[in-house]
């Protein structure tokens, strides 16, 4: 990539030369600096990212947006003021507004409020663990090999697909022992019944309601992920590795419910993570800010509590290891909203075989 090279070059050895010929103050002198290093931290950034810019203003505009989401995220972790910290990761170069907007940003998000809402079916009518009385107090369902390793839905808005798959994949565990990856993209092209849409999004019980009437889903290894709307493979559809026999949805609002399903098996839920505290989470308990407007779905896999006592759902989240502890994120739980944090009591479900 000559061109991007020689722009580099020449934009660090512009800073140089104003630099050495500046006869400025002190103070503009470090501020000179200090944009040289931003930029610098861009071009790093860029190339561990692997981003390409279309041109020079491209660049430019993607460069104020990296460096003032740099300077967020640096002053958030400095005051300390939460229990998490934030990183400068792959969706650096992303304003908030162009994070949250589904269709033409990076699409980590996929299920809009509207389609959320849309499923009037979320009502549970069976919940199995109604009786269970005690639970561990913590689980951890990766420790039980009862969760594949962290995939990334990359710029297609099926979480709901990832969701319902990782969902699978534990009952799939519990049941047979074999811990198979299962296949998003099948879900992606042949669930089209619904309204599930592919890589414009769908629902984790639709996804469910198509698995049950195609009587299985695939291997990740035969239908492998695209990240794009594709033609249903037909044949490969008909192969099945897993089947569940049904699911059910947790009953809304009720933490200690999901509390309940958790203990039992991984778990599907919708949640609000268009914020920014999610875009850039790193580490620790997440505590917010965040609100109800359910936008992406994941999979609780666990729940504990923090050294400082901060008890969490543990959620394993499709955006790739880069993001979050590995991909995983501790969302805090245990809060005074019914809904729970970001709505993770909302709309749980689970499949069963
Ligand atoms: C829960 O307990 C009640 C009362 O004993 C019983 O009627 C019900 O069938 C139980 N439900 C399940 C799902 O086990």
């Amino acid at each position: 990539m000559a061109p991007t090279w020689f722009g580099r070059s020449a934009t660090i050895l512009g800073f140089l030369v104003t630099l050495a010929l500046c006869s400025c103050s002190d103070a503009s002198r470090r501020a000179l600096l200090k944009e040289n290093s931003m930029l610098e931290r861009h071009e790093q950034w860029m190339a561990l990212h692997e981003r390409n810019y279309k041109d020079v203003a491209e660049k430019e505009k993607r460069f104020n947006v990296f460096k003032d989401n740099v300077k967020y995220i640096e002053q958030f972790n400095k005051a300390g003021n939460y229990p998490y910290k934030l990183s400068v990761n792959k969706f650096a170069d992303l304003t908030n507004e162009e994070f949250k907007a589904t269709r033409n940003g990076y699409k980590g998000l996929c299920l809009e409020d509207k389609l959320a809402r849309a499923s009037s079916s979320f009502k549970y009518v069976n919940f199995k663990y109604v009786n269970v009385s005690a639970v561990p107090s913590t689980m951890d369902w990766r420790k039980k090999g009862v969760v594949t390793p962290v995939k990334d839905q990359g710029q297609c808005g099926c979480c709901w697909a990832f969701s319902a798959v990782a969902a699978t994949e534990g009952i799939h565990q519990l049941k047979t022992g074999k811990l198979i990856s299962l296949s998003e993209q099948e879900l992606v092209d042949c669930d089209t019944k619904g309204v599930d849409q592919g890589c414009n999004g769908g629902l984790m019980d639709d996804a469910f309601k198509f698995i049950m009437s195609n009587k299985g889903l695939n291997t990740e290894t035969n239908y492998p992920y695209k990240a794009a709307d594709t033609t249903c493979n037909a044949k490969e559809a008909s192969t099945h590795a897993a089947q569940i026999t049904g699911f059910e949805d947790v009953p809304a609002n009720s933490e200690a419910a999901l509390l309940k399903a958790v203990a039992k098996q991984p778990v599907s839920v919708a949640i609000e993570a268009s914020g920014f505290g999610f875009q850039f989470y790193s580490s620790g308990v997440f505590t917010g800010p965040c609100g109800t407007q359910l936008d992406h779905g994941v999979t609780a896999v666990g729940y504990g509590v923090s050294d400082d006592g901060t008890k969490y759902w543990l959620v394993k989240n499709s955006w790739g290891t880069s993001w979050g502890e590995s991909g995983y994120i501790k969302m805090q739980r245990g809060v005074s909203a019914k809904e729970g944090l970001c709505g993770i009591a909302m709309e749980a479900s689970y499949p069963t075989a």
